[in-house]
C-alpha cells in the first residue's frame, strides 16, 4: 500500500540543545543541571559530559547545510536558558545571538525553526533556590521566554513550551536518573506541578507577543497496558503508572483539570497542596500537542524488588515491566510500533482536539562504520518504517496529524547513557567531529521528498 501523507505535512528532524552544543562554557553561559549532574560520579555513563557533544554551536552553518542537502522541512532544536539567562538573571545578548543566527541561516535555507523553550537544562543556580520543587521557578521560566520573544519573537511564530516534563519532574526529582539527581518522590510532584504551570504562564507570553503565534507543548506518551488484563492488581498499576506518565499531562494540558483518580493518587505527596486557585486554569489550553513516542509501557502489580524511595513511580514504586520477547532497541527498549496508532486515536477521539505534531521518534542501535566508512543502518530504517506506517492507520481514520520529526539528526549526548547511544540519521565521530549520514539519512530524505513511502508496500 503506498503511503502518503496529507499535503503539507511537516517533515522535520529534531535535537536539543545540551545533547549538541557542547561550548558549556562560551559567550557567557552558565552551568546548567546537566553541568553539575555530569560532574557527579557515576551519574552518566563513562563520566561523559556535555562537551564536546556534537560542537553543534560552532558548527551550526554546516549542519543546516546538512539539513538542506537533505531536504528536511523543519528543524526542531531547543533554546539554552543558561545561555540567554546566565544564572537564570540578567539577559546575556551574546546568548541570544547564536539562536538568531540559527533562526536565520534556517529561514535563509527555507527550512521551518520549530523552537522548544526547555528540553531539561535548568540554569544551575535556579536548581540552588529548590530547581523545579520552587513555584517561583515557572515565573522565572516565563521572564526567560519573554527575553527569547523579545528577540525572535518576529521571526519564528510556532513556540514550544517544554519537552516531556515527566522526564524534569520525575526522573529528576524521583529516581534521581536525570539532572538534578533528587530522589524525593513530594519533590517530583511539585516539579510536575511547576513545570506545568511554568508551560501555562509561557504559553500566555508568547500569544501576548503576537495574535499569530501558536504554542504547544511537547509530551512523552505511552500507551499503557496491563501484563495481565484478567489481574486487578496488574490493572490497578496500569491505571495508575497512566495516570502519572500521561494523563497528568494531557488532561491539565488540553482539559485544564488535573484528572480526580491522579488527584488522589498523588495526594499522599502533596499534589492538592502545591495547586493553588487558578492554576489549572493557566495550564489548559494548547493549540498543539506534541508527541515523543518510542515505546509503550506493559506492567506487572508482580513487585520490581527495588527498595527506597527512588523511583519515578510515585504511587506505583513497585510495578514492575515484564519482558515480551519483543525485539529490542540498543538502549533495551521494546520495538513495538502498533500502540502508536492507538495512541494518536485516543488523543483525538478522547480530548479536545489540537492539531497534532510526532516531534520525536527514532531509535539508537549499534551502528557499524564499515571499512569503506558507510554505516548501513537498515535495522533504524526498518523501525522509522514500521512507525511512519503506524503514525498513517491514524491519518486514515481521521487523525489530525499534521508532521513527524526523527530524533536525532546528529548523533548526540543521550542524558545519562552518555555518548554511548546513537540516535542520529548522521554519524558523528566525536574525535574530529566529522559527520557522515548514514544510509538511513538517504532513505528518509526521500520519504521528506515523496512525503511517505512512495510505492513501498
Ligand atoms: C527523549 C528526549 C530526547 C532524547 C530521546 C532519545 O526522551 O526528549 O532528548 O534523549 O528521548
Amino acid at each position: 500500500m503506498h503511503v502518503e501523507f496529507p499535503a503539507g505535512f511537516l517533515w522535520g528532524v529534531a535535537t536539543a540543545a545540551f545533547q549538541v552544543e557542547g561550548s558549556t562554557t562560551a559567550d557567557g553561559r552558565s552551568p546548567s543541571i546537566w553541568d553539575t549532574f555530569c560532574a557527579r560520579p557515576g551519574a552518566v555513563k563513562n563520566g561523559d559530559t556535555g562537551d564536546p557533544a556534537a560542537d553543534h554551536y560552532r558548527r551550526m552553518p554546516d549542519d543546516v547545510a546538512l539539513m538542506r542537502e537533505l531536504g528536511v522541512g523543519a528543524y526542531r532544536f531547543s533554546l539554552a536558558w543558561p545561555r540567554v539567562r546566565p544564572d537564570g538573571g540578567e539577559v546575556n545578548p551574546a546568548g541570544l545571538d547564536f539562536y538568531e543566527r540559527l533562526v536565520d541561516t534556517l529561514l535563509a535555507e527555507g527550512i521551518t525553526p520549530w523552537p522548544t523553550l526547555y528540553h531539561w537544562d535548568l540554569p544551575h543556580a535556579l536548581e540552588e533556590r529548590g530547581g523545579w520543587t520552587n513555584r517561583d521557578t515557572a515565573y522565572r521560566f516565563a521572564d526567560y521566554t519573554a527575553a527569547v520573544l523579545d528577540r525572535l519573537g518576529d521571526r519564528v511564530s510556532t513556540w514550544t513550551t517544554l519537552n516531556e516534563p515527566w522526564c524534569s519532574a520525575f526522573l529528576g526529582y524521583g529516581s534521581g536518573r536525570h539532572a538534578p539527581g533528587r530522589t524525593e518522590p513530594r519533590a517530583a510532584v511539585a516539579a510536575a506541578h511547576h513545570l506545568l504551570l511554568a508551560h501555562g504562564l509561557g504559553a500566555e507570553v508568547v500569544r501576548s507577543t503576537a495574535a499569530e503565534n501558536r504554542v504547544g507543548i511537547t509530551l512523552n506518551l505511552f500507551p499503557v497496558s496491563p501484563a495481565d488484563p484478567d489481574s486487578a492488581e496488574d490493572r490497578e498499576v496500569a491505571r495508575r503508572v497512566d495516570g502519572v506518565q500521561n494523563r497528568l499531562f494531557l488532561d491539565s494540558v488540553l482539559r485544564g483539570r488535573y484528572p480526580d483518580d491522579v488527584l488522589a493518587d498523588l495526594e499522599p505527596f502533596g499534589l492538592r497542596d502545591v495547586v493553588l486557585t487558578g492554576d489549572e486554569a493557566v495550564i489548559g489550553g494548547t493549540d498543539f500537542l506534541g508527541v515523543n513516542y518510542y515505546r509503550d509501557h506493559y506492567v506487572s502489580a508482580v513487585p520490581n524488588g527495588k527498595s527506597g524511595p527512588a523511583s519515578e513511580w510515585v504511587g506505583a514504586e513497585h510495578v514492575s515491566f515484564p519482558k515480551r520477547g519483543l525485539p529490542q532497541t540498543d538502549s533495551g527498549w521494546d520495538v513495538n510500533a502498533e500502540p502508536l496508532t492507538g495512541l494518536l486515536l485516543t488523543l483525538h477521539t478522547d480530548y479536545p482536539r489540537v492539531p497534532l505534531y510526532i516531534t520525536e521518534n527514532g531509535v539508537a542501535y549499534a551502528d557499524v562504520v564499515d571499512e569503506d566508512g558507510r554505516i548501513d543502518d537498515t535495522d533504524r530504517i526498518a523501525f522509522v518504517e514500521q512507525h511512519l506506517r503506524a503514525a498513517h492507520r491514524a491519518v486514515e481514520q481521521g487523525v489530525d496529524l499534521r508532521g513527524y520529526f526523527y530524533w536525532s539528526l546528529l548523533d548526540n549526548f543521550e542524558w545519562a547513557e552518555g555518548y554511548a547511544k546513537r540516535f542520529g540519521l548522521v554519524h558523528v565521530d566525536y574525535g574530529t567531529q566529522r559527520r557522515t549520514p548514514k544510509a538511513s539519512a538517504a532513505w528518509y530524505s526521500r520519504v521528506m521528498a515523496d512525503n511517505g513511502l512512495a510505492g513501498r508496500g
